[in-house]
């Protein structure tokens, strides 16, 4: 079935299939100076259904290369297997005897979803090729608990205890199970790890990563993320702790909630763990809801850079574009970026240039007395619709308001999406990413980030700095992405 095309809302610097649905990322690894990039898939239509691991691979995190489907969907008379969200590892000591000619075997680990059996249960495939084409294992399933929720496996090789290590996700239990394993295919079971946080929604791809704690390689802390859709999702919650090999141990309250994100769109994120300089870098899923754009629907988020810091709010979560994304970035841009040092602004605000809805702002704001800074994203040119981003100082939150926008497409309790976020001596940093339909907001060096899903005209060029009350710009850089990147 056709749509009605939408260019204007087409990514320049994100990643898209070409055609098609696409939801989670899968099997982010890094390979001969390569990232590849599994995604969920349906290659036949611009909706959820047939699922399959799409592919696409990159050098530098902003264009991709569009490749075949690296494993389809299986069809038997009996049995329809979805190729659900999962994980893949280069088995370099071949471990798992996948390995041909003294080449190691690349391994996906994926949860096979069989809906005619109302079952889930973990598959391995296996490939040859460096990752384009995987072969089924013969022996599936590897893991079978007879379950209908029991997915999203995620695994990794861990040094310490000389084994494979696996996260997966029992769903309606709100819990997260380890296991172990030598070879990838005979796995067994380490521990469990829940209920905690937030346990209201179904528990969905988790993952756990060992991240440096305030810039010192010699301290880790393990970092272990589970997303949560529906009702009062789409969150991503984490735990910071310990991991043995065996068992996590969360060193805060299991009460405690950790959010990810505080917009309403970055859901199912996984990591690169094996990128260069030891970069950990998260890649979310854009979910867009409701409002339709074809001929594809779905994108991925910026990859963000992760790290832990010791806050106010104690040890937690830091983000930021990957530096590999920011290293590019100048390459994809129209011209040198705009620059403003030490620009006061005042009730008229300051105009910039919006073009074509793809731009990045890097900013620092000297709030002075005003109540709120930020930026107005024009949505309709010649009339006020539009979304506001920026800093409540009163209210000390980072902010995307929606409530002056009319194509938002957010439900009533997602018009205002806020971050709480504190800062000294009136200083504040915001990057704002806009990306003819996504916004992402950094704030303070990676404290606090806020992504969203925005639906602007394609002639809706404006874009204005604005104070509520007198700032000043100390600093800001613009890049005009405007380009369609190949
Ligand atoms: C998360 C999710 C996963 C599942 C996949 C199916 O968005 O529901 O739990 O593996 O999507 O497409």
């Amino acid at each position: 079935e056709k749509g009605v095309p939408t260019p204007q809302w087409r990514p320049a610097y994100h990643f898209t299939p070409q055609n098609n649905w696409t939801n989670d990322p899968n099997g982010l690894i890094f390979l001969n100076g390569e990232f590849n990039l599994y995604y969920q898939h349906n290659p036949f239509e611009n909706k959820w259904g047939h699922m399959s691991w799409g592919h696409a691979t990159s050098k530098d995190l902003i264009s991709w290369k569009h490749l075949p489907v690296a494993i389809p969907e299986v069809i038997t008379k009996d049995t329809t297997t979805w190729i659900y969200s999962g994980s893949a590892v280069l088995d370099k000591n071949n471990t798992s005897g996948f390995g041909v000619n003294g080449k190691p075997p690349l391994v996906a680990i994926f949860t096979a979803d069989q809906p005619k059996q109302k079952k889930e249960s973990q598959f391995i495939a296996y490939s040859n090729d460096g990752g384009l084409s995987y072969k089924q294992y013969a022996k599936n399933p590897v893991i079978d608990l007879n379950m209908h929720d029991f997915r999203d496996p995620n695994v990794f090789w861990h040094e310490e205890s000389k084994q494979w290590v696996m996260t997966v996700s029992m769903v309606d239990e709100h819990m997260v199970r380890f296991y172990g394993s030598k070879n990838l295919k005979d796995w067994t079971k380490l521990s469990d790890f829940g209920p905690a946080g937030f346990t209201k929604n179904g528990w969905e791809c988790p993952s756990i990563l060992p991240l440096v704690v305030d810039g010192n390689p010699a301290n880790i802390k393990w970092v272990l993320f589970v997303s949560l859709g529906g009702e009062h999702g789409p969150l991503i919650q984490y735990f910071v702790g310990d991991f043995d090999g065996t068992t996590f141990k969360n060193i805060n309250d299991n009460s405690k909630i950790l959010k990810t994100d505080y917009g309403d769109a970055f859901y199912a994120a996984i990591a690169w763990r094996d990128a260069p300089q030891n970069k950990k870098i998260l890649l979310g899923w854009l979910q867009n809801g409701r409002q339709e754009t074809y001929p594809w629907k779905g994108q991925m988020s910026i990859p963000h850079d992760l790290s832990l810091k010791t806050t106010s709010e104690g040890l937690v979560l830091n983000q930021l574009p990957s530096v590999f994304v920011t290293k590019a970035l100048p390459k994809y841009a129209k011209g040198k970026p705009v620059e403003k040092k030490n620009v006061t602004i005042g009730s008229s605000g300051l105009k910039l240039p919006g073009d074509g809805n793809a731009y990045w702002i890097d900013a620092e704001f000297d709030i002075k007395n005003a109540k709120r800074v930020g930026f107005n994203v024009v949505e309709k040119a010649g009339t006020d619709k539009k979304v506001v981003v920026g800093y409540d100082a009163e209210k000390q939150q980072l902010f995307v308001d929606c409530t002056g926008s009319e194509k938002n497409n957010k439900s009533p309790e997602n018009l205002v999406q806020t971050a709480p976020m504190s800062i000294t001596g009136g200083i504040v940093k915001i990057k704002v990413l806009v990306d003819r339909s996504s916004l992402e907001v950094f704030g303070n060096d990676g404290e606090k980030v806020i992504s969203t899903m925005i639906y602007p005209d394609k002639e809706a060029t404006g874009l204005s700095a604005f104070a509520d009350g007198e700032a000043a710009i100390k600093n800001l850089k613009l890049w005009n992405l405007n380009n369609d990147v190949k």
